[in-house]
């Protein structure tokens, strides 16, 4: 990934979460507060990648994951107004769903591509099914 995809990816979410500004404060503010959770994954997620030092391709890599891993939740708060999964549905796999359906990531190696899909879609599970080992690799074998 070059630091050009990363920074349209950054253009399209912010592009992507205006669509949800709502005259609705109730909704307003819980779309505020995952824009803010966002924004505060990316500044974590890279200050552990530069602790595993895995080098400029992985922090992107691992910047784009941290902002597009709850996207399902803007389109899930609109249409059941909760966070819950339990009681809308599974905003991981919501957020597969739009990000493939959107074909923003479709410029991307598919090797890249592939990681970031299953990355949103584990990231809300308690264990990474089956290929732990094989999805870590792929992380450090990236740089
Ligand atoms: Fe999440």
């Amino acid at each position: 990934m070059q630091k050009e995809d990363l920074d349209y990816f950054r253009k399209w979410f912010l592009d992507y979460v205006n669509q949800f500004s709502s005259p609705d404060s109730f909704i307003r503010e819980n779309i505020r507060l995952k824009i803010e959770h966002t924004a505060r994954v990316c500044e974590n997620i890279l200050l552990l990648a530069k602790a595993e030092k895995i080098g400029e391709e992985g922090y992107r890599l691992a910047e784009a994951i941290a902002l597009f891993h709850d996207l399902g939740r803007f389109e899930q708060f609109m249409k059941y107004r909760t966070f819950k999964d339990s009681e809308s549905e599974n905003h991981a796999l919501l957020g597969v769903k739009i990000l493939k359906n959107s074909g923003i990531l479709s410029n991307l190696p598919i090797k890249e591509e592939n990681f970031i899909i299953k990355a949103v879609e584990y990231h809300n599970l308690m264990e990474i099914p089956g290929c732990a080992e094989s999805f870590g690799e792929l992380l450090f074998t990236q740089n």
